[in-house]
């Protein structure tokens, strides 16, 4: 088994002073532990860091570090959580993030065109964030809509399906003055 030092997974991260979360954060955290038995609060990680990134934006070190106390489990298995998974954001995000699908399927039906075209577009690349803080673009791995790809994915939560150019055009103007 390979043990893999704490110190060192965190390594790079961005150091930065938060307020923890609020209360009613805290509420809805508690109406997630609550689907568990008592003794296994950390079932609602997942949940627990969705929330606190709603709230934040993104999930700073300490946060993750809070909400892992709140669930009574270590930091670094908190952490690990969220950067196993692409919908956590471990640093920054612009208002607008915008995850597009790559994978095969997608990819074969214009995915790949789609996440070039906003490149061009945004001027910048996957993992970027535009000058003015609006938009950032990540890419994604399969959503489960297949048959609608092209498909790209809005701040985590709304799915925009057969994503031409056109229509790219029109959810970036959409997006332009929230
Ligand atoms: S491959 Fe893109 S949604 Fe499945």
């Amino acid at each position: 088994m390979v043990r893999v030092d704490p110190n060192e997974q965190w390594a790079g991260y961005p150091e930065e002073e938060h307020d923890m979360l609020s209360q009613e954060s805290l509420q809805q955290i508690d109406r997630e532990i609550a689907k568990y038995p008592s003794d296994q609060k950390q079932s609602a990680v997942m949940a627990a860091l969705r929330i606190a990134q709603v709230e934040k934006g993104w999930l700073p070190k300490d946060v993750i570090g809070f909400v892992a106390d709140y669930l009574d489990m270590p930091a670094i298995a908190a952490f690990e959580v969220a950067s196993f998974y692409n919908m956590y954001d471990l640093k920054p995000v612009g208002r607008h993030k915008i995850t597009v699908c790559t994978n095969l399927p997608c990819a074969l039906s214009g995915g790949v065109h789609a996440a070039d075209y906003l490149k061009q577009k945004l001027g910048i690349d996957f993992n970027e964030t535009t000058a003015d803080g609006k938009f950032t673009l990540k890419e994604g791995e399969c959503m489960g809509a297949c048959g609608d790809a092209p498909v790209l994915l809005h701040n985590n939560h709304k799915m925009c399906s057969w994503m031409t150019t056109e229509k790219i055009d029109q959810l970036l103007a959409g997006l332009e003055d929230k």
